[in-house]
This record gives C-alpha cells, structure tokens and sequence, in this order.
C-alpha cells in the first residue's frame, strides 16, 4: 500500500527510504485563516468535500520546515520537487527551501482562471510553482517530451517548444460540475506538463498532501508509480476508492507525440570541413534571393544545427 491517511511529517519518517523518490509534486494547505476558498469560483459547496485539514498560521513556518526537510531526504540527488504555493505564505516555504540543500531551478507562475474577485484591488489569479532539485546527480528534464526544436506556433510563428518552456503557465481549472472533489484540485494538464518534462515511465512521483489524489491519478495514468500522505480520512476514504479505478498507463495514448527533433547535430563540436560547407551553402542560398532568415533555416534543417549557432558562424565569417 503506498498511500497513507496520515500527517505527512509522520507518514514519510514511517514509510519512506532516504534517497527513494523520484519526484514530488505537491500542493501544501494554504495556512490562511478564515477558509475563503468557496469563494474562489462560485461553485456549490456541496460537491466539496468536508475534512480540508488547515494548518494554523501560527504554525505554518514550522510545519513547512519539518515536511520540506522530510522531502529533501526522501528525495533521489537529482530528483525533483515541485510546491504549489499562493502568495500568503510563500516567504515560509521560502525560507524552508532556503534551509535545504536543495538548488532552485524555476520560480514558475500558474496563471489560472476563476480569481477571487475583488474591487478595491487587483484580482488574484494566479499560483507560484517553486522547482527545485536535489544535488548530487543529473535531474531528469525531457527537454522535447511535448515540442520537438523546430515546430512552430501557427498563430505567431514562435517555437513551440520555447513557448512550452516558458516560466508562465496559463493553464485553467477544471469545472467538473456535480462531482465530488477537494478544495483545490490541481488541472490534470499542469501535472502531466511537469510529470512529462521530470520524470520516466516507472519512476516514483510522491504527494505529501493528496487531496483528492489528482498528482497521483495521473502519475499512474501516465505510467509512474505513486504514493502520498493525506491527514483527512473524508477525503482519503472517498479518493482511496476512486484510485482503484485509474488505470495504470492509460493516459498515454492520448499525449502528443511531437515530431523527430531536426537539429540532430546541436551540441556537437563544429569541424572547420563543417564550418566552410555552412559558409558556402549560405553564400550560394542568398545569391539564390533568400533573405537572412530563410537561408538560416533551410541551413538548420540541411547541417541540423540550430539558427543560433549558424548565425554566430555566418557573422564571424563577416
Ligand atoms: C491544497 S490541498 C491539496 C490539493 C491536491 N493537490 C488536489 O489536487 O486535490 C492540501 C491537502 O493537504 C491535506 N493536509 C493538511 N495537512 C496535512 C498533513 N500534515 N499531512 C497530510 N495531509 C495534510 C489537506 O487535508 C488537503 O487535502
């Protein structure tokens, strides 16, 4: 059995190894007094479930630090961690973080839909995602799992695997009326994104806070394996038996499989044979009427190197 309706501080010193989880994925309870998240969409409460364990305020600089420390030491070197966090309490997780040996990767910003409407100031709407890893070996990142190096955007001709890799993520909320969920379900597309790019099939993805088991759902349905701690039993009771129908793998299929990356040659030394082909193919592209940048990237394609490098090398070359 691999999730625990337990305090995650305790569950993880009871049931799991130093070093023995890939990556963690995971959503802390906010620490904001006066429970005002049933006004975040406007939705009927009676489809959320009773039992959210708060953790008072007060508290909540201590009790980051002893969880981030147990997930520091369950971690492989090189695995990673992501922590969703509003701005209220950051600053702690922060300074848990900052306590750690753990190196900060990304200050990645969720931006979602259905903000809490306000009128005297701005309206919140989005979530900060700190990524961080664990020294000591080579983290997993998939640079390519979801854009190959060459495809672009239709709509404004940028890359799309840049644009994936962007650190602002616009990804709505799932409105899932009439079904039982916790307060705040985490997008099945916001988990796939980071267990796709920090992860491989088979790898243990660990949630300290299940909630409604959504981290673990889909690590499942993308083939990893996964555990967790969550201290609610309404919640663990329903969200235990609804794992029984995930199926390990089946989300799968429907990703998208992006294309054979073109820049085959990117990262390997350039041999002077190689530098005077680039120079004299481009020469002969633009004699032919190609501007710059179409020469540029029928040379990519042609030598599989990127436009940046070729262009370092063709304005070197006067
Ligand atoms: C923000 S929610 C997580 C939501 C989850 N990511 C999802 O998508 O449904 C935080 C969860 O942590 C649980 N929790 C609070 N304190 C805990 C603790 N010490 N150990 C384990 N779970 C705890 C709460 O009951 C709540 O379900």
């Amino acid at each position: 059995m691999l999730f625990f309706q337990q305090d995650c501080i305790e569950g993880a010193r009871a049931h799991l190894a130093d070093d023995s989880v890939d990556l963690i994925i995971t959503d802390p309870p906010y620490g904001i007094e006066g429970d005002q998240l049933h006004r975040h969409y406007n939705r009927d409460e009676s489809f959320v479930l009773d039992g959210y364990v708060e953790v008072p305020k007060s508290e909540y600089p201590e009790f980051s630090r002893q969880w981030i420390r147990e997930a520091e030491r369950v971690l492989k070197p090189g695995g990673a961690m992501y922590i969703v966090s509003g701005y209220t309490n950051l600053i702690h997780i922060l300074n848990a973080l900052a306590e750690t040996s753990l190196k900060e990767v990304n200050h990645l910003i969720w931006k979602f839909n259905f903000g809490v409407y306000t009128k005297k100031k701005y309206i919140s709407s989005h979530y900060h995602i700190l990524y961080y890893v664990k020294p000591g070996a080579e983290p997993t990142f998939n640079t390519f799992c979801r854009f190959s190096d060459t495809e672009k955007n239709d709509d404004n001709g940028g890359g799309l695997n840049y644009q994936d890799r962007e650190d602002v993520w616009t990804i709505n909320r799932e409105y899932k009326p009439g079904k039982i969920k916790n307060k705040n379900e985490l997008p099945t597309q916001l988990l796939s994104k980071i267990i796709q790019y920090s992860s491989h099939e088979g790898d243990l993805v660990c949630d300290f806070f299940l909630g409604s088991f959504s981290t673990a759902k889909v690590a499942i349905g993308l083939g990893r394996r996964a555990c967790g701690f969550e201290k609610s039993p309404i919640a663990f009771a329903h969200q235990i038996q609804e794992m029984a129908h995930v199926v390990p793998g089946e989300m799968l299929e429907q990703l998208r499989k992006p294309p054979e990356n073109q820049y085959f040659n990117q990262g390997k030394p350039l041999t002077d044979d190689e530098r005077a082909v680039i120079i004299r193919r481009y020469a002969e592209l633009r004699q032919s009427g190609k501007t710059k940048k179409a020469a540029i990237e029928i040379l990519g394609i042609e030598m599989g190197r990127g436009p940046w490098s070729l262009a370092r090398i063709i304005n070197l070359n006067g």
